[in-house]
């Protein structure tokens, strides 16, 4: 009998790090594909900060949370090795919320497949979620214009790199923020970024103001943390503050304070948040609009791989250390 690995949500998570406690490791037997259905082998699969509030219990966000005793809800890349399914042959590879399992049978609902010569790693540190959630929300609710100046957190992680990225083809003035050197070596040296901010180190409020002398036009936001009042000082009239994510208090007990209000009048600031799901109708024009950037080269990435699904559970605590250096990535 052969059997695969699956992992399955079987505790809520508490502030702070996230423990294999809340996980439960389960060996079983690999199905067959029944009539109209597919067994996809799932070669690669996401790691994402969202994952953190898939697992919590909060009934009012985007989506639902994955049930306890459920296989945890991620997106992946994988091989059709059986098929009964008119519109996939074995050997077809499909991406989709595959969860963490290294097989599953479905219908084919929800999966896509591959476009030939891509391979799974560009798929989902560029095409997949990174790359539509940046070209959505720059694009969507930025509005970028040539010559003006955007702040992007998170700068050097999957979303916000992409985001700099675009913006600096279409022209703009980019200041990154990332949390160690290295990283901001990367955005500046390798990526083009016009600068950067190493917001555990630097004097925050003067590097800004010597990187941003023009004030900010569009901030995107990847994380919140102390960046967030800085920026938010700076903004132009008319600006645009891009709530993406809020890393720094996922795993807070007690949200960080806001900035008061009343600038949001005096500069007819536009704030949006989003959340992707809402634009999953919208991904065939997302990636017409991000295609051309990275067929000509303006769009690099780097991913961190991690060996073995049950590299995921500590893999998580990656993303709110700064230890992932990339799209976080592990290869089953
Ligand atoms: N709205 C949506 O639909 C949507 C979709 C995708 C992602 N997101 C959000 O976008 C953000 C970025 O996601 P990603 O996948 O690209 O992750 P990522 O940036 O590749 O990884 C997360 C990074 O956040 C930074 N970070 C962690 N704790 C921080 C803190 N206290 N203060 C400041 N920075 C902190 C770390 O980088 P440093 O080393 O630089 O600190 C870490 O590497 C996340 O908040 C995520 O939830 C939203």
């Amino acid at each position: 009998m052969s059997t695969y690995t699956a992992i399955n949500l079987i505790a809520r998570p508490e502030p702070g790090p996230i423990s294999s406690e809340l996980f439960e490791v389960t060996q079983q037997e690999i199905p067959s594909a029944g009539p109209g259905q597919i067994l996809v082998k799932q070669t690669h699969m996401s790691l994402d900060p969202a994952m953190i509030g898939w697992m919590s219990p909060d009934k009012e966000s985007y989506i639902p949370p994955v049930a306890l005793g459920e296989v945890m809800r991620s997106s992946g890349v994988g091989e059709v090795v059986e098929s009964n399914h008119p519109d996939f042959a074995v050997g077809d590879m499909v991406r989709g919320m595959i969860g963490w399992t290294e097989y599953l049978v479905s219908s084919g609902e929800g999966l896509n497949k591959v476009q030939a010569g891509v391979d799974a790693e560009t798929v989902l540190s560029v095409f997949a979620l990174p790359g539509l959630t940046a070209t959505q929300g720059l694009y969507g609710f930025g509005k970028p214009k040539e010559g003006e100046t955007i702040v992007v957190s998170g700068a050097a992680g999957s979303v916000g790199s992409i985001v700099g990225q675009l913006a600096k083809a279409d022209g703009l003035n980019v200041i990154g923020v990332a949390g160690d050197d290295e990283k901001c070596d990367w955005i500046v040296n390798e990526l083009g970024f016009d600068g950067a901010i190493n917001y555990k180190t630097d004097a925050i409020a003067d590097k800004l103001a010597e990187l941003a002398p023009q004030g900010v036009d569009i901030y995107f936001e990847n994380t919140g943390g102390p960046i967030q009042n800085h920026v938010f000082e700076l903004m132009n009239a008319h600006g645009r503050i891009v709530v993406c994510g809020m890393i720094a208090d996922y795993g807070s007990a007690v949200p960080s304070p806001g900035p008061n209000w009343i600038p949001i009048i005096k500069k007819r600031l536009s704030i949006q948040g989003f959340a992707m799901p809402d634009h999953f109708g919208d991904v065939p024009e997302l990636l017409r609009k991000l295609t051309p950037y990275v067929m000509s080269g303006k769009i690099k990435y780097r991913t961190h791989i991690l060996e073995g699904l049950e590299s995921s559970i500590d893999g998580l605590n990656l993303f709110f250390t700064g230890g992932n250096k990339g799209k976080l990535i592990v290869k089953l």
